[in-house]
């Protein structure tokens, strides 16, 4: 379903950055130590969420054998449990790196603070102190992080014909369905990407300060993400259900609405600054740009952007390099999207420049983001599409040599993605020697050896 290449690659991503700052990552859960204050009751009290315990009992998606011949196998809750990265997203608070993270940053406790707890368990289990707020944590990112506050649906999910109602019917009931791409990609882009404060959920921002103090840059992309979480879904049963352009469709999907994410974080760092939230903020940056070592020749000084004057800060591209080729047939939309992010880079790399001044421009990319998105959902994503996509992003090189690492990481996240539809791509992508290109740590800048091979298979493409 996905190319091994994924796997390895999300791993070396979060990896680069860190692994230089970072000594002692083994993890030290928190064993019998309850996260519960002395004297708490553990009694239910009305809470927004249902609780992931109140999902785990065996006759509901706590069984320990798939139930056969079923769509939804019951056993939902032991694969999360057991395989999940999700379900220790809250332990991990415990571990020497997070209380590493926290002393460098002056934070008591990192899983008593807001800043950690918003992404690391369900977000609207990181503000509140009612007992049941304290028992979902424990969950980590529980079934409700993604599927949505159970209360409303929990009783009429159970009852014959639920599973027959279709994704909007669902949805009218309260229950988001993890099938419907967009509403799947704005859920994780929540904490994968970051997101405002909402009246109920508190601010997920992981930004400079945090990767700092050694916290993993977040290089979100729908595609690898999803192919990368251990399937707690009757993964048989979705095959068939699935349109065959599934892995394009998420792509193209997730890269729009990643955008979209990023876009309505930069808005809200600009436009609320504070003592823990400074403004330039650096994450928003290419990290290459100020994270390298100083050669006579480097490639910085010789790349082909001619917009840019050498030494002003590049904006990071990894949410902006990719939506511009998604411009097939879809001229007004994306006409718009491309002047809306040219604009915005060209405000972003000055130094003099005001968060206010981004607060516009940043709206109206929104919108139009928004916009492309509505019309990329209805899209299909056959052959014809595909090899349209392929040839445009052939003839990025010019484009995706003034974006440095991260242009050059998603153009090999879309080779991945689109490959399965196409032989010529899937024997370029597998050809490449990724692990060459992306893992050198010792290195703030990508393999020259890789860009070389890159090219000579964009070249190919092109053809
Ligand atoms: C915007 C959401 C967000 C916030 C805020 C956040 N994290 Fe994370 N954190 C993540 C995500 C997502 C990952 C997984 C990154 C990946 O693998 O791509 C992660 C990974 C980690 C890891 C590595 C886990 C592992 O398995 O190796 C540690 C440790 C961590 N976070 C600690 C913290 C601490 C401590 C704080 C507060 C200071 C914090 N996080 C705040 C989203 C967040
Ligand atoms: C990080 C997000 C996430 C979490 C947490 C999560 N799920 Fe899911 N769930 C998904 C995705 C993604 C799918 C697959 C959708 C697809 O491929 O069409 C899915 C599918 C399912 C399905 C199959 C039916 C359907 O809606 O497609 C069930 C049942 C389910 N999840 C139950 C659970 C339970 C129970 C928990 C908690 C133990 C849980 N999930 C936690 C994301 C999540
Ligand atoms: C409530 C916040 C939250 C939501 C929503 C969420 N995640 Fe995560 N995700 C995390 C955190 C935190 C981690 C790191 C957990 C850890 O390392 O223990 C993580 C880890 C992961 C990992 C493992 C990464 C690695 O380095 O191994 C994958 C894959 C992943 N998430 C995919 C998804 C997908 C796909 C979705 C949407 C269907 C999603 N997540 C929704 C917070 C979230
Ligand atoms: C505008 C310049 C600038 C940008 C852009 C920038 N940083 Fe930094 N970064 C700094 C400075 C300055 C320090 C502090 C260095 C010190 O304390 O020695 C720093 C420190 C760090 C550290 C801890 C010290 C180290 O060198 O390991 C890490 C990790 C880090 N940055 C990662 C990143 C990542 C990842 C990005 C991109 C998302 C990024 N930075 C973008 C300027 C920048």
């Amino acid at each position: 379903m996905c190319t091994p290449g994924l796997k390895w690659f999300v791993a070396a991503l979060t990896a680069l950055v860190v692994c230089r700052v970072l000594v002692g990552l083994q993890a030290t859960p928190p064993g019998n130590s309850s996260p519960l204050p002395a004297g708490v009751q553990t009694a239910k009290m009305p809470f927004a969420l249902s609780g992931t315990t109140s999902c785990s009992a065996r006759s509901c998606h706590g069984g320990i054998e798939p139930v056969a011949g079923q769509a939804i196998q019951q056993d939902e809750y032991t694969k999360w449990v057991t395989q999940d990265k999700h379900a220790e997203a809250y332990r991990v608070l415990f571990n020497d790196r997070s209380t590493e993270i926290a002393r460098r940053l002056d934070i008591d406790e990192a899983h008593k603070s807001k800043l950690c707890l918003a992404c690391h368990t369900n977000p609207l289990a990181a503000v509140g102190s009612q007992p049941s707020v304290f028992e979902e944590r424990e969950s980590g990112v529980g079934c409700e992080s993604c599927h949505s506050s159970a209360p409303q649906w929990l009783g009429p999910h159970t009852t014959k014909g639920w599973s027959a109602r279709t994704a909007k019917e669902k949805l009218a009931a309260g229950m988001k369905s993890m099938s419907d791409l967009p509403t799947r990609a704005r859920v994780c882009a929540g904490c994968h990407v970051g997101a405002p404060a909402t009246d109920t959920t508190p601010l997920r921002d992981v930004n400079h300060d945090l990767i700092a103090a050694g916290h993993p840059r977040l290089n979100f992309e729908l595609a690898a993400y999803s192919a990368n979480m251990p399937p707690h879904w009757n993964e048989a049963a979705k095959k068939k259900e699935r349109p065959a352009d599934v892995e394009g469709r998420t792509w193209a999907i997730g890269q729009i609405a990643s955008a979209q994410a990023a876009i309505e974080l930069l808005r809200d760092r600009a436009l609320k600054p504070g003592p823990q939230r400074p403004w330039p903020e650096f994450s928003e940056y290419d990290c290459y740009a100020c994270h390298h070592d100083l050669h006579k020749e480097s490639w910085r000084k010789k790349r082909a952007d001619s917009n840019r004057q050498p030494g002003t800060l590049p904006w990071s591209a990894w949410y902006f390099a990719m939506p511009r080729f998604l411009a097939i047939e879809k001229q007004p939309e994306i006409a718009a999207v491309v002047d809306d992010l040219k604009g915005l880079a060209s405000i972003m790399r000055k130094s003099s420049q005001h968060g206010a001044q981004v607060a516009q421009p940043a709206l109206t990319a929104k919108e139009h983001l928004q916009q492309l998105l509505d019309e990329l959902a209805k899209e299909s994503y056959n052959q014809a599409f595909l090899r349209k996509l392929m040839n445009a992003i052939s003839k990025a090189d010019p484009a995706f040599a003034e974006s440095g690492w991260d242009g050059a990481a998603q153009l090999y996240l879309a080779m991945a993605a689109l490959a399965p539809h196409d032989q010529r791509t899937r024997d370029a992508v597998h050809a490449l020697t990724v692990t060459s290109g992306f893992q050198n740590p010792n290195n703030y800048q990508i393999d020259d050896r890789f860009v070389d091979e890159l090219r000579e298979v964009l070249k190919k493409l092109a053809k």
